[in-house]
């Protein structure tokens, strides 16, 4: 059966993959750039708009890592702006598990899901690092297993409050000088575990989606466990065919202990894209960026990031250090997952390719991170994009343009009609439907029902 394309627009994080020194960047912060990416996805009839979220900024050596773009508005007040400027478009928006709390959190995507009429997404994060959490009561921060135990529970008690209304609660009946239908549940919750004693009131009614999708996003075998047992979509980094198809196997596999079907949790990676007119169009435009994104001074401090020391004197267009990096000390930069899990491996096959092919340390650097996912025309952009999902690499992708705002726009007037002409794609919005019902992930499955299906996997 032809599988649909998913698409998703990610507005662009806090790294080097924004370009903000190009004259066509605009401001990261102005609603004015959250309206125009929402706008040209909506206008490509895209699922959903994604936002990132990071509660500390970057330090690299002791100081703000500013040559990235620094600093961003706040997740949900964004979402609840960019709701009121489109009509259809889902809108995702990460936040924390490890830092909030249940209510606050259930309130939130509740209230978001009113404001849209069922287009609300939460893209449940645990948080990499105690850094972040020194900005949260009590330290806030759990070791990953931890993590992933209160993720859990975090999210079984927000379906908890989600489910503590009745749909039908409200009757608002003036001959009978009724507002709630006597007998219908109107709130009342109580949820114990490890984590949380809550009880009380809920105060938000039940919601167009009653239950707001949950996309989670983290790649240990915890957090695929996560996806398996709560989620309905995950965001991964996985975005080349091969991988792809690895990762999607590995956490398709795992929903069946759970009672659920393959179709039930929808595997998103993120995926950068440059487009041309002929393919050597592309690839020149390409280069461009690259080294847009890779500046002599980023070079440098992503090569400090693998070795884990001051390179300051390092010439970016030079060769590389002749010494091993330095994994025992601590690690020069906060505020961000380590990304490499044997740097003096890492560094030594590095050494060589940039040995081998006279490259300096900026060339390397452009070479051995952050390649573009798709590097072509609009055709051979849509023909890999159909492949990946009809070859069950993916369900879709999360787009993440490296400019804002425009960085979508091309990608929206000239890939989007292709796929459509593959009958992948929509060719219009059906009314009336909600995000849950548009990624084909039928009707929300009630809390007790994601408890029990846990319950039996723990007991087996
Ligand atoms: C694709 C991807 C996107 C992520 N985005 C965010 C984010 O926006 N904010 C955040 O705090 N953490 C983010 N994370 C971090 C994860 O929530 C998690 O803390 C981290 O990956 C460590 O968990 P793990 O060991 O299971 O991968 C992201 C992780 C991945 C893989």
């Amino acid at each position: 059966m032809t599988k649909q394309v998913i698409l998703g627009a990610h507005f662009p994080g806090v790294n080097n993959h924004t370009v903000w020194s190009d004259p066509a960047a605009g401001s990261q912060i102005a609603f004015s750039s959250f309206a125009h990416l929402a706008r040209t996805a909506e206008a490509g009839l895209f699922d959903f708009f994604f936002l990132a979220e990071g509660l500390r900024l970057r330090e690299q050596r002791g100081k703000i890592h500013d040559l990235d773009v620094v600093g961003r508005p706040n997740t949900m007040t964004v979402l609840a702006a960019v709701a009121a400027v489109t009509g259809h478009l889902g809108l995702a928006g990460t936040i924390q598990a490890t830092y909030n709390e249940p209510y606050e959190i259930a309130r939130q995507f509740a209230t978001l899901d009113h404001l849209s009429g069922g287009r609300a997404a939460w893209n449940v994060v645990t948080s990499p690092d105690a850094f972040t959490g020194e900005n949260f009561r009590r330290g806030g921060y759990l070791e990953r297993g931890g993590r992933y135990v209160r993720a859990a529970e975090f999210v079984q008690a927000t379906r908890e409050l989600w489910d503590s209304w009745d749909s039908d609660a409200i009757v608002a009946d003036p001959a009978r000088g009724e507002f709630l239908r006597p007998g219908a549940r109107r709130g009342r919750f109580e949820y114990s575990t490890e984590n949380f004693g809550i009880s009380g009131n809920f105060t938000v009614p039940r919601s167009p989606q009653a239950h707001p999708v949950i996309l989670q996003a983290g790649d240990s075998d915890g957090g695929r466990e996560f996806a398996a047992h709560s989620a309905d979509g995950i965001f991964t980094r996985h975005s080349t065919y091969d991988e792809g198809r690895a990762f999607y196997a590995d956490v398709k596999s795992r929903l069946a202990r759970y009672g659920r079907s393959p179709g039930s949790l929808k595997v998103l990676p993120g995926a950068s894209f440059v487009l041309g007119d002929t393919p050597a169009e592309a690839e020149e435009h390409a280069r461009h960026i690259r080294r847009q994104q890779v500046s002599p001074q980023t070079a440098i401090l992503m090569l400090e990031q693998v070795w884990n020391t001051d390179l300051s004197s390092f010439d970016a267009e030079g060769p590389l250090p002749p010494f091993d990096p330095d994994p025992e000390s601590p690690s020069i930069i906060q505020g961000r997952a380590r990304m490499y899990d044997d740097p003096v491996a890492v560094a030594r096959k590095w050494r060589a390719l940039a040995e081998e092919r006279h490259l300096s340390i900026r060339d390397l650097i452009i070479e051995v991170t952050g390649r573009q996912t798709f590097t072509g025309t609009p055709a051979s952009v849509a023909a890999e994009i159909n492949r990946s999902v009809q070859d069950d690499a993916c369900d879709g992708f999360i787009l993440v343009p490296h400019l804002i705002p425009a960085g979508l726009d091309e990608f929206a007037a000239k890939v989007v009609p292709l796929l459509q002409e593959r009958g992948v794609f929509r060719t219009s919005y059906e009314p009336g439907t909600t995000l849950r019902d548009r990624l084909g992930l039928g009707p929300a499955r009630p809390a007790a029902s994601w408890a029990a299906a846990r319950r039996e996997h723990a007991d087996a």
